[in-house]
């Protein structure tokens, strides 16, 4: 008999909880006179960078945050854009302050994050959000690994005792959504390119997670009857995006499963306007 699995809706959770930052956001407007602000930096012109900016400012009008795109040419210096970043944390407009990733001089890039002030680093990547995250404080989460928590709950699925894998060890996402699952109460493994036995530690998951930017890397022998597969991968092939996982053949054994386009993509948005909003009502507190 084939498991029919269920799809994990990233498109509808998004509208869901972006209607409900739509009200956080008036409220926020009506006491403080003004709109949250995101200001979003972007230096360069690599093409799936332009998109993402452009869809993340759309999505802030669509909410009621007001945002500042400051677009920089390819060779701005690193000193310039520490510059403007350094006016930003100084601007009482804004709230948040996202520089897109990844920059021309990638060399660069963790002293340039640096220099967010911690309390408008909406994409959770400075060393103090990273480092409340891991010891369970407040803090400023990554976007993308919030958004992985936040489908597998709309799923129904109990996190909590759960054997959760995670394939990748990135900053931006393995890293921190294993520290989020842990918070959650689950035993997580973190598998990376080194790892030995990766297939078996994958099929002994209830919950996988995929962010090895690998197309199609989990393939079903990989995965357990009744898991639940978070595929956050985003492969570009011959003009079709792609996710880490074989979503034809896995969703034949998951119970859950996000297919790529429409399941991490558009959280990744939500959730940074959420973070906008909530360091907007935070403050430098
Ligand atoms: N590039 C790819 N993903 C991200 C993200 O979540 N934030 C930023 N700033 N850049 C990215």
């Amino acid at each position: 008999m084939t498991n029919r699995p269920k799809i994990i809706d990233g498109k509808a959770l998004s509208q869901k909880i972006r209607s409900e930052l739509k009200t956080k956001a008036a409220a926020f407007e009506a006491s403080h006179n003004r709109k949250a602000g995101l200001a979003v930096i972007l230096v360069g012109e690599d093409s799936a960078s332009q998109i993402y900016v452009r869809n993340k400012i759309t999505a802030c009008e669509e909410v009621g945050i007001r945002s500042f795109a400051h677009y920089l040419p390819k060779e701005t210096g690193k000193d310039d854009i520490i510059e403007l970043i350094e006016a930003l944390n100084s601007d009482n407009s804004v709230d948040g302050i996202l520089v897109q990733l990844p920059l021309p001089d990638k060399s660069v890039e963790n002293e340039i994050l640096e220099h967010v002030s911690p309390f408008k680093d909406v994409d959770g990547f400075h060393a103090v959000n990273a480092g409340n995250l891991l010891l369970g404080n407040q803090c400023l989460a990554a976007c993308t690994p919030s958004g992985v928590i936040e489908l597998i709950k709309s799923a129904g699925t109990e996190i909590s005792g759960k054997h959760a894998v995670v394939i990748g060890r990135s900053n931006i996402v393995g890293k921190p959504v294993a520290m989020l699952l842990l918070q959650e109460n689950a035993t997580v493994t973190v598998c990376h390119s080194k790892t030995r036995n990766l297939k078996d530690i994958a099929k002994d998951a209830d919950i996988l997670v995929v962010a090895i930017g690998k197309k199609e890397f989990v393939t079903a022998d990989m995965v357990k009857v009744g898991a639940v597969v978070i595929d956050v991968g985003m492969n570009r092939h011959d003009g079709k995006l792609y996710g880490d996982v074989k979503f034809d053949e896995v969703s034949e054994k998951a119970a859950f499963i996000t297919p790529v386009p429409g399941g991490v993509g558009p959280m990744t948005i939500t959730m940074l306007l959420n973070n906008t909003i909530k360091a907007a009502e935070r403050g430098s507190k």
